[in-house]
């Protein structure tokens, strides 16, 4: 099984979920994958086109091999790429301590071109690796390792996008690591999104820049509106934190007298292409706001429970039609797995509808309503991650980007056993609780090959 499937195909098991709720097998099905990387035919074998359109493609097609299956890229919505030294570490302070004690001091070091280097291209490999072929990244404040993390990144072949962080306010942030002027944070933030639209490495924009205030306590009211005005200007993403945790949600009712959410709807930071991390302390009219603007929430499951001090209610979100994508938030949650993250959100949102204080009686324990299945945690990582960034990605069908993964379930030292198990169903099951790195066989991004382990 090798190589690029650009102006080829690939044929056999695939699952898909471009609805919540609603798994779907692609059984034995050809792939069609045009020159551009594009999906241009999906070709069940009950397709009367299916046998010629195969031998037409001669050996330009793929044949996943029994006890492989294929399924849409991973999309992290929410990932601090310089954090990625710090998985697993620093989980014992609160948000606002956490940042200032260990966060601001890690980012800081980035400035350092040699030091982002190293730990720029483990985490782009790693993520790749494991699936991840769309990342959503906040980079650091600094503006040339900004750009480096863009450079690698082209380089690897992934899709990403990309965020300097805009954090100028000198009472949040450290005079080491800091905008020197909110002018200077928006200026910054453009030359990178010049940047990256001008790489002549990137005309097929496969990496794109954000509009990335790093939180409202982070930034003046200037670099705020500056970001917004800018994001307008340039019709790019806009990546922040909003309503995160206790303290992130009070310090904006403070500060502005109205929530995090709409105050950023009143800097112009609220549209189609702005996600939104954790939002766990939305409120209805919140939600509201945010499915009015088209504006998504990155769901980071895992880290809520160390840094966010409540569930996100995301039964509630997807019943009011919020565009919500899952996250992993390296490293305020300490796995890079978004498959992990799935296991998370459907883990978590029981807990929610049932409650966790066995001291309560069983009827004022939990909300009683809450709960995601499976299914909806895979369509949240793949397809909800490519409506919340408004790209044609996780979704095998023709128009949407070939960004695949191959799942190899006979892998020795993978975390699948099937035991003869052929149920669709239970293989899905199976994959996303226990497929790790190893069990990763190949995976593709616009067509092209990026990761092929025999
Ligand atoms: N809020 C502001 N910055 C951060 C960050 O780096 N991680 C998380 N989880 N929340 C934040
Ligand atoms: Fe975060």
């Amino acid at each position: 099984m090798q190589g690029d499937v650009r102006g080829g195909g690939v044929v056999g098991t695939f699952f898909h979920a471009p609805r919540q709720g609603e798994l779907e097998v692609l059984q034995d099905t050809l792939i069609c994958v045009d020159e551009d990387g594009v999906i241009s035919g999906v070709l069940p074998p009950s397709s009367h086109d299916h046998e010629r359109v195969l031998n037409g493609l001669g050996d330009r097609v793929l044949r996943l091999p029994e006890g492989r299956y294929g399924m849409p890229g991973l999309v992290d919505l929410h990932v601090h790429a310089p954090q990625y030294p710090q998985l697993g570490l620093a989980l014992d302070a609160p948000l606002e301590v956490w940042l200032q004690k260990y966060t601001f001091p890690l980012e800081a070091k980035y400035q350092e071109l040699d030091f982002a280097r190293q730990r720029y291209s483990v985490l782009v490999e790693d993520l790749l690796a494991g699936g991840t072929t769309t990342a959503l990244y906040f980079a650091t404040q600094d503006r040339a390792a900004t750009e480096l993390l863009a450079d690698l990144c082209i380089a690897a072949g992934q899709r990403a996008l990309i965020g300097k962080v805009a954090m100028d306010d000198p009472v949040a942030c450290p005079p080491g690591y800091r905008d020197r002027s909110a002018e200077a944070a928006v200026a910054d933030t453009r030359a990178v999104i010049d940047y990256i639209r001008g790489h002549k490495d990137n005309s097929e924009g496969r990496v794109l820049p954000v509009v990335t205030p790093r939180f409202v306590p982070s930034c003046t009211d200037a670099a705020l509106a500056g970001l917004g005005q800018l994001a307008q200007e340039c019709g790019c993403h806009v990546q922040t934190h909003c309503s995160e945790s206790d303290w992130a949600h009070r310090y904006a009712l403070e500060r502005f007298g109205i929530s995090d959410a709409a105050a950023l709807d009143r800097f112009g930071l609220l549209g189609r292409r702005s996600v939104l991390a954790h939002a766990n302390f939305l409120s209805d009219a919140d939600m509201d706001l945010l499915v009015e603007r088209g504006a998504a929430v990155a769901h980071c499951p895992l880290s809520n429970i160390y840094f966010a001090n409540s569930v996100f209610p995301l039964r509630q979100a997807l019943d009011k039609q919020l565009h919500v994508g899952l996250g992993t938030d390296i490293s305020g949650g300490p796995s890079a797995s978004m498959l992990q993250a799935c296991q998370t959100s459907v883990q978590v949102s029981r807990m929610l509808e049932e409650g966790v204080d066995p001291a309560l009686p069983a009827e004022r324990r939990g909300r009683g309503d809450g709960r995601i299945d499976l299914v909806t945690a895979f369509h949240l990582a793949t397809a909800g991650g490519g409506i919340a960034l408004d790209l044609p990605i996780g979704v095998l069908a023709p128009g949407y980007r070939f960004d695949a993964v191959v799942i190899d379930t006979t892998a020795r030292d993978g975390g699948i056993r099937l035991f003869g198990q052929t149920d669709p169903m239970a293989v899905f099951e199976k994959i996303v609780y226990g497929a790790n790195r190893s069990n990763v066989a190949a995976v593709w991004v616009d067509g092209n090959c990026r990761v092929n382990r025999q």
